[in-house]
């Protein structure tokens, strides 16, 4: 009887760590990748096939057609410069996390949770942030704008 109950007790035990490890590892690999969009595999040449297209002539992105203009997609804030560029860095302050916003009169990156500030490449301009936003090329063809690694 004695041992049954250790049994008993040892298979109940182990169906919660079993459940738990599940849990781990689901949420565990679900975090994995933090990359917003898919970097793609490229085809050798160094270039990549993949990434966002965004349809300018759409509503979802009409503030891409003006100067000083920025949208949020797919964790990326991809906006255009007062000369008319297109630019686009990973849209989380490497601080806390916070939204960055383009400010075309300064022409950087800035979030105002705690002040940082980061240039049109990402990099740091001023802290608390000491990590520079990922950069993301951008190329336009017509009305629309791919965003890729
Ligand atoms: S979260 Fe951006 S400066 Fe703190």
């Amino acid at each position: 009887m004695k041992s049954m109950d250790r049994k008993q007790f040892m298979t109940l035990v182990g169906t919660s760590i079993g459940a738990i490890v599940l849990q781990h590892c689901l949420s565990g690999c679900k975090n994995e990748k933090d990359d917003p969009i898919d970097p793609g595999t490229g085809d050798g040449d160094g270039s990549s096939t993949t990434g966002l297209s965004l349809d300018l002539s759409t509503s979802a992105y009409s503030s891409l057609n003006t100067n000083g203009g920025y949208v949020y997609v797919s964790g990326i804030i991809v906006a255009r410069t007062s000369a008319g560029a297109y630019i686009a860095v990973s849209q989380a302050c490497t601080h806390q996390g916070v939204s960055v916003q383009y400010r075309s009169t300064n022409n950087d990156f800035y979030c105002s949770a705690h002040g940082s500030r980061f240039s049109t490449t990402g990099s740091v301009l001023a802290g608390p942030a000491t990590s520079a936003l990922k950069q993301y090329q951008t190329e336009l063809t017509g009305t629309t704008l791919r965003v890729f690694e």
